[in-house]
């Protein structure tokens, strides 16, 4: 069954529609928004191979022409390179202001094909078609759009949001396992700060979701789209709320950047910034160890990992020390008291972020 899910944001509020085989409805839905015939598919080679042509066949049945802009796999699409190229070829295509952008790929290619869309002519129509669980639940929604800095990940970028966003479960099947799992980690981080009854039912369906099993999967992509969605249309720009969806990210994202993003999936990495966020709100007094045992445990049902070993300490120290997200000096940190809440906290003691590292690196698994 297709559900439906409206971003509210005023006139441009956009539909999120999740159900197996969703994918092969793009034109006619496109169609209706009374955009202009002309089309332009952003994607990957792998994933034009395996998901592509139900896309193509749906467009252009609907009367659109399409040009095709491929682009490299995974973060490398993220490069002024590959906008300057797809600048380039928007132009040769006479694509114009009624045109549309259409990201089929992962969140690295809804990243670029969104900042190219954000940019040329100052705005074109951009659809999301997101194929990784990753962009399924988190980045196809919200309209962030970036491309990377030789320095800094995401530091070039505009918000601008999709005029439609459709979420096909059926498509994850062919993502390889760590893939799969890495993007779980954001399903089980918006149990925990955002909604209670959610988190359960991935506890009690952890098995079928590791199983792929497609009622649970599209269950639960839709749960975490609805989730997304109702934090982004309270707070679009991320002034305050939004940032509840960074939970785990602050040591996550210190954990890739310390080691050159070649060690850890992001998932996995974030995975373990919830452990240590977890165990951070324990040792400051705010959560019970009993909320800090099931965040670890869930997230060990799925697969991710939750302790840290051979890291060097004091280079994911000094990472948290350069996050984005740094205001004045000090970085905040998304701790939860309890699932299903979240709270900011602004002055973590510099010793008690050391002492969790110690005890991720150390801590036997408890049960
Ligand atoms: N804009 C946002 O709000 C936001 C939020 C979170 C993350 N992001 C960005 O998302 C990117 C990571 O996205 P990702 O985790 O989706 O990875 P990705 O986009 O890098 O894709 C990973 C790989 O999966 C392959 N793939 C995609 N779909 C597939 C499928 N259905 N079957 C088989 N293979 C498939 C791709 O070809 C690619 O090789 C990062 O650049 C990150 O900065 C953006
Ligand atoms: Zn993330």
């Amino acid at each position: 069954m297709t559900q439906e899910i409206t971003v509210r944001l005023g006139h441009r509020s956009y539909s999120i529609v999740v159900g197996g085989g969703v994918l092969s409805t793009v034109g006619e839905r496109l169609r209706a928004l009374g955009v202009g015939s002309r089309a332009v598919l952003v994607s990957d080679g792998s994933v034009l191979h395996l998901h592509g042509d139900a896309v193509t066949q749906s467009l252009r049945a609907a009367g659109f022409s399409l040009t095709q802009v491929v682009v490299p796999e995974g973060e490398r699409a993220k490069s002024i390179t590959v906008a300057q190229r797809g600048w380039d070829e928007l132009l040769a295509a006479g694509i114009d202001r009624t045109s549309t952008v259409v990201a089929l790929g992962g969140g690295a290619v809804g990243d670029l094909a969104g900042f190219v869309a954000a940019t040329y002519m100052r705005g074109l129509n951009f659809v999301q078609l997101p194929t990784t669980i990753l962009a399924q639940v988190d980045a196809s929604i919200g309209g962030k759009t970036a491309i990377d800095h030789p320095r800094a990940k995401n530091l070039i970028g505009a918000f601008h949001q999709p005029r439609l966003v459709l979420v096909d479960p059926d498509v994850v099947v062919t993502l390889s396992d760590r893939e799969f799992r890495s993007g779980l980690a954001e399903v089980v981080k918006h149990g925990i700060v955002a909604d209670e009854a959610y988190f359960v039912d991935v506890e009690r369906h952890a098995g079928a979701l590791l199983a792929r099993d497609l009622p649970t999967l599209e269950r639960v992509i839709a749960g975490s789209c609805r989730i997304k969605a109702s934090i982004v249309e309270r707070d679009e720009q991320e002034t305050e709320l939004r940032a509840m969806l960074n939970y785990g990210h602050t040591v996550g994202h210190a954990l890739e950047a310390s080691t050159a993003y070649g060690r850890f999936a992001h998932g996995e990495a974030v995975s373990i910034g919830i452990a240590a966020a977890a165990r951070l709100a324990h040792r400051l007094g705010l959560a019970s160890l009993d909320t800090v045992l099931r965040q670890e445990r869930l997230l060990e049902a799925l697969g991710l990992p939750v302790r840290l070993a051979d890291v060097d300490q004091a280079a994911v120290l000094a990472a948290i020390g350069r996050d984005k997200k740094a205001r004045d000096g000090t970085v905040p940190f998304v701790l939860a008291p309890r699932i299903g809440e979240f709270r900011l906290v602004f002055d973590v003691p510099p010793d008690a972020l050391r002492g969790v590292l110690a005890e991720l690196t150390h801590a036997e698994i408890a049960s």
